[in-house]
């Protein structure tokens, strides 16, 4: 009889431990794929947002299209001054300002001043440009664009490569 008690308890043993292990094994496939889970998704937030990406934005730095070429007076009468970095030129006649754009009408190169002939020329294809930037050789198809113009609280000049005006369009200060 108690032999048979004690079987009995050692079954009932095995069957508790065998149940134990089961729970065991399925909450560690539970853990296992909670774990594979949230990895999978951290590793695609990652890279989503990339470290230095979460913090800066995702924006060209270009320069503005807004900016100031200087004074008035550092314009001599009858002028043209090259600003190369801005790829402009401001044209001066008395207390009339202009500001014409750099780049070609044809392909896009940039155009130079030449004093002697008082003409744009264009290196590339060879189109020429009057004073007031407009084509009369070359296979230019259209005038140099003029550029908005404004003068700053400061006093300063400030063209606007945002805003293409018309040719006849001046700054009269
Ligand atoms: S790009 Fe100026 S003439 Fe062709």
């Amino acid at each position: 009889m108690v032999v048979e008690e004690k079987e009995e308890k050692k079954e009932e043993k095995k069957e508790e431990l065998g149940s134990t292990w089961t729970a065991g094994r399925r909450s560690f496939f539970a853990y296992a794929g909670w774990t594979l889970f949230l990895g999978a998704t951290l590793a695609f937030v990652a890279k989503t947002f990339s470290f230095t990406g979460f913090f800066f934005p995702k924006v060209l730095f270009e320069p503005s299209k807004k900016f100031p070429v200087g004074y008035p007076a550092d314009f001599q009468d009858h002028s043209v001054s090259t600003i190369k970095a801005r790829r402009v030129f401001v044209v001066r006649d008395g207390n009339n300002f202009s500001a014409i754009s750099m780049i070609c009408q044809h392909l896009g190169c940039a155009v130079h001043w030449t004093v002697e002939k008082g003409v744009f020329e264009c290196p590339c294809h060879g189109s020429k440009y009057y004073r007031d930037g407009i084509n009369f050789a070359g296979p230019a198809p259209r005038p140099l664009s003029h550029f908005e113009m404004h003068v700053s609280d400061d006093g300063k000049l400030m063209v606007d490569t945002s805003i293409i005006v018309e040719l006849e369009t001046v700054l009269t200060i």
